[in-house]
């Protein structure tokens, strides 16, 4: 793309749902005059007053005065045609998840926007590829991966697709530092960054509660009280609802041809069947009535550190895989696990700390076990057990 404007301003938005009213805000709240678009009127009556009322509770607050208020609810307006978007500099599309619904949006849009405007999208699993592939000016388009809530959370993965140009990619990285954000880029392959290597936090987790090794609420204290997480895998299931996290597994596992390593398990299949969603639905691994109640853990130390131990080593193995598939830089990927989804630590940094040899003699333990590819140790952690090099994080 020639003559790209480097000053991006005017934000088009597209869809007012939790994604795009959250990048709504972030957008208003950095100085862009932002325009809101959905299909809905309802989504966007209550895009409208939901920002109004966290916007009120940060004045409660003190975060922000009610002068600032006024300036990031008045940067925002919400229109009722696409048409309204033609000149944004800038637009993301965070609409349903259906790659024939997007394709339209994106073909009509790019009729209304000047050639410069950049078209990205929120997409959590599809290929910012097949996206792009609807435009006339595919080189336009980018992945731009905001993480729920939008606002608090820091981790944007930006996501450029074979089609889309270094400019482009370059002036999305910069516009979403200067809106405060951490940018990690990744490539465009199933799960970008955080959707992929997190999968063991969840998968492995299963297993073990499959095998019999341990219940639900042991697993949780394992990972929370060896390893620092804010929230065991179950928990954290629950919180995002088992639907949701079984169809995130899924899609990855199918969009890796079927790579055991991301094989979802039943035990989270059949909750999502049942109906047993977790919080939202006041049954999931755990009950949340009035109060939740869970189960006692177990409390036996050695359980406890080879809980963890199975579960952090297949996480870094991931991580180090993400890397020897150049899926991101070693800072990104761990930046992503931090800021995206709170991890204690990086992974590659927790590797460095465990030592490399120490991993792979995890990995080799699991492998001689259960003698299934899932368990394959990653040929960069090999490579550097074997050089005696560290990640150097
Ligand atoms: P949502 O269901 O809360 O909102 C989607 C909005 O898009 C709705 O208001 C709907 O009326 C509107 N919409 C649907 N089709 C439309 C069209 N053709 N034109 C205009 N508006 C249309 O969905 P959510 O959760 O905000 O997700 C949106 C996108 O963001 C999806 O691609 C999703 O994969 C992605 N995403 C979701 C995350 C999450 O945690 N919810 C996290 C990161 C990405």
């Amino acid at each position: 793309m020639t003559n790209q404007q480097s000053t991006i301003n005017k934000i088009g938005i597209i869809g007012a749902g939790t994604m795009g009213s959250g990048i709504a805000q972030v957008a208003s709240t950095a100085g862009c005059t932002v325009k809101v678009f959905d299909l809905n009127q309802d989504a966007l009556d209550t895009a409208k007053t939901s920002l109004e009322k966290i916007m009120s509770r940060l004045v409660e607050k003190g975060r922000i005065n009610s002068e600032e208020k006024n300036r990031i609810e008045g940067n925002i307006s919400y229109v009722n045609s696409l048409k309204e978007l033609a000149d944004s500099d800038m637009t993301i599309e965070a609409i349903v998840e259906n790659l024939d619904i997007k394709k339209k949006v994106f073909q009509e849009l790019e009729g209304y926007v000047s050639d410069n405007c950049i078209i990205a999208s929120n997409t959590s699993s599809l290929s910012i590829a097949s996206i792009a592939s609807a435009l006339k000016k595919p080189e336009r388009c980018v992945g731009i991966h905001f993480f729920n809530p939008a606002p608090l959370m820091k981790l944007v993965e930006v996501i450029p697709a074979i089609q889309t140009s270094d400019a482009v990619l370059k002036i999305s990285e910069e516009t979403i530092k200067s809106w405060g954000k951490v940018v990690a880029v990744a490539k465009d392959t199933p799960g970008f960054i955080v959707n992929r290597v997190a999968r063991p936090f969840y998968g492995e987790a299963l297993r073990i509660y499959e095998e019999g090794i341990a219940d639900f609420a042991t697993i949780d204290y394992a990972m929370k009280s060896v390893g620092g997480f804010r929230m065991g895998p179950f928990e954290l299931m629950d919180f995002i609802g088992n639907d949701v996290n079984y169809t995130v597994t899924e899609t990855v596992f199918e969009a890796f041809y079927y790579d055991p390593r991301y094989k979802p398990a039943f035990t989270q299949k059949r909750f999502a069947e049942a109906g047993w969603l977790g919080r939202k639905s006041g049954k999931g691994y755990y009950h949340y009535g009035a109060e939740v109640s869970k189960q006692e853990p177990e409390k036996d130390r050695d359980l406890l550190n080879k809980i963890f131990e199975r579960i952090l080593v297949m996480l870094i193995n991931e991580a180090a895989d993400a890397l020897f598939w150049n899926i991101a830089s070693a800072k990104d990927i761990d930046n992503a696990m931090t800021k995206g989804v709170n991890y204690p630590k990086g992974l590659l940094a927790w590797a460095d700390e465990k030592g490399i040899d120490w991993c792979v003699g995890k990995m080799d333990a699991l492998y001689n076990e259960y003698h299934e590819d899932r368990y394959r140790c990653s040929p960069l952690l090999r490579k550097m057990a074997k050089d005696v090099v560290s990640f150097g994080l």
